[in-house]
């Protein structure tokens, strides 16, 4: 059937409109009956008629990866409900979008609800849940509100509730708002939150969620558009979804792109069959007039940067950043990562320690201050970015700066100790020159970008 987009919303060429199929759409919207229509729900159907651990193989063969950030295998992470369990298993949506550059799971839960609905419900069942939360960011509550519509609806035409289809499976979903805040997109402070405590993550192991999670019994946290792939896997069959995109970078991803482009939005592309050099110059209509690419953060913006005159060795082969091919094993080859998807784009024209202050600020505010390295490391980091960027800096700083990342990183109790400190490590790392040149008056002018060519070795990891 083909479909008609609203106007100047065509997917590019180059996509591969399988999740975001329905986003701004002619004539769509998010009700049951739209979403009936086209075959929804059909999936669901075929779940319920197979055994849950006939689901969970699907799911494995199919490969899919979390699109929530660390890029963990769906299938193997549902693998570690421990098998003797007797406790109530949970599955929670997260659906905190809070990852800077990232703004993908909120098409989907504004336009097409139902298509998350059905994943939730199909992985519930594969994994012998019978509560299922959707925990929803604060700052969404136009969201909240459908999703929780999209729920009654899906209720009266017997998807969610009790006895599901006739088959005796009993369901409830709720919908949680957080109360605002980056920490709880973290799966153990987010089931903190949702106990209704401070969101403090909880030290991995032994709180790995699957095992001990909700009220301490196992849970499965996913991203709002890994639950969709689920829909879409027990479509089409683990096998036939595993032949879109590449091999261990399974199916389609969104990739959100912001930043200096001419055309920033969504793409659905098949993943790492796009390179990073066709995502901006083909589908965002490339660089800013008169502009040349300084550098690339291609995961959420704790993602390590990655310099526009770097080259990267890719299986045996040298590559520039425009030839990365956009999918998970490359990008972490390239020495960053996939992340959550949001691709932010540097061109020449941006201050690289005005670029680091504003992330830095972002952390800074975050950090759930459990912990002495990030509570305080976050802080001071930003203090120095903020005396750099106003040009009160010394040449020291930089390197004080470096140290206090290096001394986060790898000692808190969860990842945003990465998180906040990989952006520092990366941009002195790949930008120290210039960094430099801010804090010195006999600097200033003197270097021009891009000056030195600085290969992803140089950090320290
Ligand atoms: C600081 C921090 C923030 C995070 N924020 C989000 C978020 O907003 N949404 C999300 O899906 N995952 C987020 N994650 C990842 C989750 O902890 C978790 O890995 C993910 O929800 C699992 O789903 P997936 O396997 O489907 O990707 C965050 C992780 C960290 C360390
Ligand atoms: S690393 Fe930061 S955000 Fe995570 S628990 Fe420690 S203080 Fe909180």
């Amino acid at each position: 059937m083909s479909i008609t987009y609203k106007a100047g919303k065509n997917p590019h060429p180059l996509e591969h409109r399988m999740i975001f199929r329905n986003i701004d759409r002619e004539g769509w919207d998010p009700g049951i009956e739209t979403y009936l229509g086209e075959g929804g729900y059909e999936s669901l159907r075929k779940a319920m008629a197979m055994a849950p651990g006939e689901i969970q193989a699907q799911v494995k063969t199919a490969g899919v990866r979390g699109r929530g950030g660390a890029g963990f295998p769906a299938g193997v992470k549902w693998g570690f409900i421990p098998p003797n369990n007797t406790k109530p298993v949970y599955l929670i949506c997260n659906a905190d979008e809070s990852e800077p550059g990232t703004f993908k799971d909120r098409y989907i839960m504004h336009q097409d609800p139902h298509q998350l609905i059905e994943g939730m419900v199909i992985t519930a069942f594969a994994i012998g849940c019978h509560t299922a939360y959707i925990y929803i960011r604060e700052e969404f509550p136009f969201a909240a509100k459908i999703l929780e519509g999209a729920i009654e609806e899906a209720r009266a035409k017997n998807f969610v509730g009790r006895n599901i289809l006739g088959t005796g499976f009993d369901l409830e979903i709720h919908v949680h708002r957080g109360a605002g805040a980056y920490i709880c997109g973290e799966e153990t402070g987010l089931i903190e939150s949702l106990e209704g405590k401070r969101p403090y993550p909880r030290i991995k192991p032994p709180y790995f969620p699957a095992a001990m999670g909700l009220y301490l019994c196992p849970t499965i946290v996913n991203n709002v558009e890994t639950l969709c792939h689920v829909t879409h896997i027990l479509k089409m069959g683990g096998e036939e979804y595993a032949k879109l995109g590449t091999p261990n970078n399974t199916g389609t991803r969104i990739l959100c792109v912001s930043g200096d482009v001419q055309k920033p939005g969504y793409f659905e592309v098949q993943v790492g069959k796009v390179t990073m050099g066709q995502l901006i110059n083909e589908m965002c209509g490339g660089l800013r007039t008169g502009r040349t690419l300084k550098a690339v953060i291609p995961g959420g913006s704790s993602a390590k940067v990655l310099r526009a005159d770097e080259t990267f060795k890719l299986k045996d082969r040298e590559i520039s950043i425009w030839d990365i091919p956009m999918d998970f094993d490359s990008l972490a080859a390239c020495g960053s990562m996939a992340g959550s998807g949001g691709v932010i784009v540097i061109d020449d024209s941006r201050s690289i320690a005005w670029v680091l202050n504003n992330i830095n600020a972002f952390y800074a505010h975050e950090s759930c201050g459990q912990c002495t390295p990030c509570r305080e490391g976050s802080l001071w980091m930003k203090k120095i970015s903020d005396r750099i960027v106003a040009g009160k800096g010394s040449p020291d700083d930089v390197d004080t700066l470096e140290s206090v990342a290096y001394r986060i990183d790898g000692r808190t109790i969860c990842a945003f100790g990465e998180a906040a400190s990989w952006p520092t490590e990366s941009f002195i790392a790949k930008f120290r020159d210039e960094l430099k040149a801010a804090t010195s008056d006999s600097l200033k002018g003197a270097i021009v970008n891009p000056e030195t060519k600085l290969a992803a070795a140089s950090l320290k990891v």
